[in-house]
């Protein structure tokens, strides 16, 4: 691997860590008899897959962006990834609990500096949307730095990653050249979801279900104006990531109409469960399903040629998903410990088939086929 991507990698074994770890604890939390290997592992599910995986992903992926910028030169645009990196890893250790959600606070901290610089440098709606969701992300783990229970907070953290991809999805549909009015619709919608947010933190239940009502919205406005209707029709990649888009955002509007019917009903079990998870596995994971065979040459430097394989994984996930959802649904239990612990294979399988297919890769360059 070129000695550019040094400080990459350590990174991106740390999300990957904070990864597998919060999956893990995720089946246990579903009842499965596995060995617990960390005894504080389930209460730690969540933060380990937001600011531990994800977190420490999206700063670095910016990080590594912003540092390309400037011809590799500015390596403190790595601390924010570092402090979120490290922060996953002190959740595995017997530490006070401020002191690791102390780093996750740094850690967002740095990505909002970041987005602070990206602003600065070239300020549109799409980059304000993604430094917003950076934003909320702090407010999360601040309020979780205070000591406020996760079911409160966890709709900032949904939040930062609701507007992460949307603003990304800004940014590409910027070719569309989309009238002023759907631009104004767009920034309303995420207007309301903020307000929904703010409105929580004194009347949880009516913030929620305002804020449902605006990922309902986004949703619909993701599938009507974002330039993977377009792009759908093509071939091969830019097919498979067209699918991705368009399988993931029906989750977002199911996930909005789950926080508008029971607003701040639940803050446990499986409906609670429904509302996090249609989010974060039915839309988040299907973005990253599409995006990483860019994102991972981008930050690893290493080549992830498009496979038809990759269906697989995004069709599992739908399915397993679904599963868990009606079953949660339900109440019939079985289904929801299968479908988790199938969702958790799903995203083995993914890693597994995106490792595979970049090592084949290289040994192709290699040999020189
Ligand atoms: C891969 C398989 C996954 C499994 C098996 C799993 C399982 C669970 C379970 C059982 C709960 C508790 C819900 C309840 O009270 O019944 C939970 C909560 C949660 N999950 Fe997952 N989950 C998975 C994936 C994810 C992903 C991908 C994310 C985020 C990207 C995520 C974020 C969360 C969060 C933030 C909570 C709330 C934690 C809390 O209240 O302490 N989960 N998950």
């Amino acid at each position: 691997m070129p000695q550019r991507y040094r400080w990459q990698i350590p990174l991106m074994a740390l999300a990957a860590l904070a990864l597998l770890a919060g999956m893990w604890g995720g089946v246990l939390r579903l009842g499965w008899q596995f060995p617990p290997i960390i005894i504080r592992l389930p209460a730690q599910h969540g933060p380990l897959m937001i600011s531990g995986f994800l977190g420490t992903l999206i700063s670095l992926e910016r990080a590594v962006a912003l540092n390309q910028y400037e011809n590799g030169r500015r390596l403190r645009y790595y601390l924010g990834p570092l402090l979120s990196g490290i922060g996953a890893l002190l959740l595995f250790l017997a530490f006070p609990p401020t002191i690791p959600r102390l780093f996750a606070t740094l850690g967002a901290a740095g990505l909002v500096w970041l987005f602070v610089i990206i602003n600065r440098r070239q300020r549109t709606a799409d980059h304000l949307v993604m430094g917003l969701g950076a934003l909320l992300w702090l407010v999360g783990n601040g309020l979780w730095l205070a000591g406020t229970p996760i079911f409160r907070l966890v709709p900032w953290w949904a939040g930062f990653l609701i507007l992460t991809i949307a603003g990304e999805r800004l940014e590409l549909g910027r070719v569309l050249l989309h009238r002023p009015r759907v631009r104004q619709l767009f920034v309303g919608i995420v207007a309301l979801f903020v307000a929904g947010l703010l409105l929580s933190l004194v009347a949880f239940d009516a913030g929620l279900r305002l804020a449902g009502l605006a990922l309902i919205l986004l949703g619909a406005w993701l599938l009507r104006y974002d330039i993977a209707r377009r792009t759908i029709r093509q071939k091969g990649l830019t097919c498979f990531i067209a699918t991705c888009l368009l399988t993931g955002y029906p989750w977002l509007m199911i996930g909005g109409l789950f926080w508008l019917w029971y607003g701040g009903q639940y803050m446990a079990g499986p409906y609670y469960s429904i509302m996090l998870h249609t989010i974060f596995l039915g839309f988040v994971f299907s973005m990253i399903f599409g995006h990483a065979p860019i994102i991972v040459p981008a930050l690893l430097g290493v080549q992830i040629p498009y496979s038809p394989i990759f269906y697989l994984h995004l069709a599992l996930l739908h399915v397993s998903l679904a599963l868990r959802v009606v079953s949660d649904l339900l109440l019939w239990l079985p289904g929801r410990r299968w479908g988790g612990l199938l969702n958790m294979v799903v995203v083995l399988l993914f890693m597994a088939v995106t490792a595979v297919t970049a090592i084949r890769a290289r040994q192709k360059r290699a040999t020189g086929d």
